[in-house]
């Protein structure tokens, strides 16, 4: 794999300026993850709420890694100046690589990215963190499609070591390169996937969760079904992966992929994650989703 992603960089260049658009648990992850590696981010949402969420988290996680000894406070200091929150675009003339992850819906990242060209300098890569939508849906619209690619991220960022970089058909080989040697960069092991809805990790994942729903539908203990999944050596179940994951994104997941592959895939007949989000129990990130969390995630209360 590293052989691969080398191959993909070749010509790229680890970008000095980056910027993060949503500060959400995808956006606040990578633009952390990107300044503990020594680049400065520029971190935007609409929402003040939202970066100070980010920052929060951020702040959160750097103190982890200095009472356990293993980060000096002068360097978790540097850690979070390397961090701009701002609602505006300022700065983002001399950013070289931008990922957007704002909410997983074509139309609002239609807006938003046409928008952000608007700032960015020709030839400054747009990648998008689209779970499961094709790179060329999102590009078409643009005014520069060739700057765009994807840069698909797994949650928890700072400790999921894979990043699928996606080429789309209009995605220019430099885009690429710089978008995987950034990732390469973060210390992540980066692999170029084709184009199409879930990529490659995504079209294996929601089979899965699907088998799971439909379990659940049979009266199944979603609680007993994690058990037995993590007692067959995964880290953690379904029905925490969801919480994880956030129901609002695992449902929009399961939407996308299925109706991408008609006739090889389908939604589940009773989607308890569907079920959920109707129930705004949306995860980890509201509190609550299959199981129950403390204010600051952690582990289920099982
Ligand atoms: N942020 C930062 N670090 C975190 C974290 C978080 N949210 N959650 C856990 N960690 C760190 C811990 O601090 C700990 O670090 P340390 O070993 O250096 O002290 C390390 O991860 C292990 O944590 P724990 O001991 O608390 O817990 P686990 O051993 O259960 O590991 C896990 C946690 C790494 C999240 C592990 O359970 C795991 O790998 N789970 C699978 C997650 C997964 O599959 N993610 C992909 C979801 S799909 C997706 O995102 C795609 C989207 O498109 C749908």
């Amino acid at each position: 794999v590293k052989k691969f992603a080398r191959r993909h960089a070749e010509g790229g260049r680890k970008p000095a300026q980056t910027a993060v658009i949503g500060a959400g648990i995808m956006g606040g992850g990578i633009a952390y993850t990107t300044a503990l590696r020594g680049t400065p981010v520029r971190m935007k949402d609409i929402a003040q709420g939202a970066l100070d969420l980010g920052m929060g988290e951020a702040r959160r996680q750097l103190a982890k890694q200095v009472e356990s000894g293993r980060l000096a406070q002068e360097k978790a200091d540097k850690v979070l100046a390397a961090i701009t929150p701002q609602t505006d675009d300022s700065g983002f003339g001399e950013v070289e690589l931008a990922v957007e992850a704002v909410v997983e819906n074509l139309g609002v990242k239609h807006e938003v990215m046409a928008a952000l060209q608007q700032a960015l300098r020709p030839g400054t890569v747009l990648a998008s963190n689209t779970s499961s939508l094709r790179i060329d849906d999102i590009a078409a619209p643009l005014p520069r499609p060739e700057d765009v690619a994807g840069l698909h991220f797994f949650n928890p960022v700072p400790v999921m070591p894979l990043v699928e970089v996606v080429r789309g058909s209009r995605s220019s080989a430099e885009a690429v390169a710089t978008a995987t040697a950034y990732a390469s960069g973060l210390g992540k092991t980066p692999i170029v996937v084709k184009d199409c809805p879930g990529f490659l990790v995504n079209r294996i994942l929601t089979p899965y969760i699907i088998a799971f729903c439909d379990l659940v539908a049979e009266g199944a203990d979603y609680e007993q079904v994690d058990r037995a999944m993590e007692a067959f050596g995964w880290p953690m179940g379904p029905a925490y992966l969801e919480d994880v994951v956030g129901m609002d994104t695992g449902s929009h997941v399961i939407d996308v992929i299925s109706a991408g592959y008609p006739g090889r895939m389908r939604p589940p007949e009773r989607n308890a994650i569907r079920a959920l989000v109707a129930a705004k129990r949306l995860g980890q990130k509201s509190g609550g989703g299959f199981y129950d969390y403390d204010a600051a995630g952690g582990k289920p209360k099982r």
